[in-house]
């Protein structure tokens, strides 16, 4: 286990940097994606604001100070809007705001309005279910017979699905949920527990056709946030649904990460590539922790929980030496470096990001306080 002070240290630098946004990002606007390590304000819209009002519920539960409450709760009302508009809602990443910005708001306050948002955000991302396949699609036009694909991240936006049946006594969300992981489970992570970030289907039969590369180096490669995100996602499913398939790719897709790390601990953006000078994705690594450190909570028992838990403290060590924004002289308001968020869309390579922040400091909060009760 690393030391309580480090980790104290840690947070306390986090909270740094979450203070310099709070003049910022606040009310509509939210940080972005970034260019030289700081983010510009924008809108609401697409699907990481959500990050930043979970980086200040996390500054909030961790000190109890009423100007992260402040920010979180005019985030709020945004989310609202947003829904009330029907803006920027049809793609699958809602379950990464709504869960976020107000199951977490819910979780902490018992705010009504929260409570409503994260409801309608769950009857919202039912649209996106395509039902000859039997699972929810990202992103495109329901109907379009090319662009028709499952893909790993939909595993982080389940939970929101699963809270809802259990909040609101409806069980159709959690149908939908489990429907999705029964297609999708064995098209998109290979038997030796590698993941595909994503798998073109075929419309009118809804069979799978073959990987396709978005974010990876390669059709058949193993983006590492996709691998991440199998890992927390299953974990976090896992939490609701104790069914033994959930538990089991999650041990295989987790052991492959491991076993694909470099030597220093923090993985290249794509984990084909194992040589510690490949472009890296601190995002990758931290949400990688996360879903080790659920499941070690949730499995107390679990085989490979000594491994897990020692590869968590070595991966967060690696990041807090080699890979935050601490003493490096950078007018920078973010906490992690070298995040990358799509090589191939020339988009936040070698880059802070957002998400890595947001999973950095959950990963700290989780080791800080272990009864940490999870927004997810
Ligand atoms: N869900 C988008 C990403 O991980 O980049």
């Amino acid at each position: 286990m690393l030391p309580k002070r480090l980790i104290e240290n840690e947070v306390d630098y986090c909270l740094s940097c979450i203070d310099k946004g709070l003049a910022k990002y606040k009310y509509n606007y939210f940080p972005t994606e970034n260019k030289g390590n700081i983010y510009a304000p924008l809108h609401n819209c697409g699907w990481t604001g959500g990050f930043w009002t979970g980086l200040v519920w996390l500054a909030y539960e961790l000190t109890g100070a009423e100007k992260y409450r402040e920010v979180a709760e005019q985030h709020l009302l945004s989310y609202r809007e947003r829904l009330l508009n029907d803006y920027d809602l049809d793609h699958h990443d809602l379950g990464f705001e709504y869960t976020l910005n107000s199951v977490s708001a819910y979780k902490i306050t018992g705010s009504e309005t929260a409570r409503a948002n994260a409801l309608d955000a769950a009857e919202k991302l039912l649209r996106r279910f395509e039902p000859v396949g039997g699972f929810f699609k990202p992103w495109g036009e329901m109907d379009d017979p090319v662009e028709n694909r499952c893909i790993v991240d939909t595993y982080m936006n389940l939970p929101l699905l699963f809270w809802a049946s259990e909040e609101s006594g409806d069980p159709k969300y959690r149908e939908y949920a489990k429907r999705h992981l029964e297609t999708t489970l064995d098209i998109l992570v290979r038997p030796d527990g590698r993941a595909y970030h994503t798998y073109m289907m075929d419309l009118n039969y809804g069979n799978p056709i073959m990987p396709k590369v978005d974010q990876g180096y390669a059709d058949d490669s193993v983006w590492s946030r996709g691998q991440a995100w199998v890992i927390y996602g299953l974990a976090l499913v896992y939490g609701y649904e104790k069914d033994p398939k959930y538990k089991e790719v999650q041990r295989k897709a987790t052991n492959k990460f491991i076993e694909l790390l470099p030597a220093d601990n923090v993985p290249a953006w794509d984990m084909v590539f194992t040589d510690v000078r490949t472009l890296k994705d601190t995002s990758a690594a931290a949400i990688g922790v996360c879903g080790m450190l659920e499941m070690n909570k949730l499995c107390p028992e679990q085989e490979d929980r000594a491994l897990w838990e020692q590869k968590a403290d070595d991966i967060l060590q690696a990041l807090m030496e080699k890979h935050t924004t601490r003493g490096m002289d950078l007018p920078s308001n973010a906490i992690l470096l070298h995040g990358t968020s799509s090589v191939r869309h020339h988009m936040g390579v070698n880059e802070s990001v957002i998400y890595g922040d947001y999973y950095y400091m959950e990963a700290l909060t989780r080791c800080l306080k272990p009864d940490w009760k999870k927004y997810w």
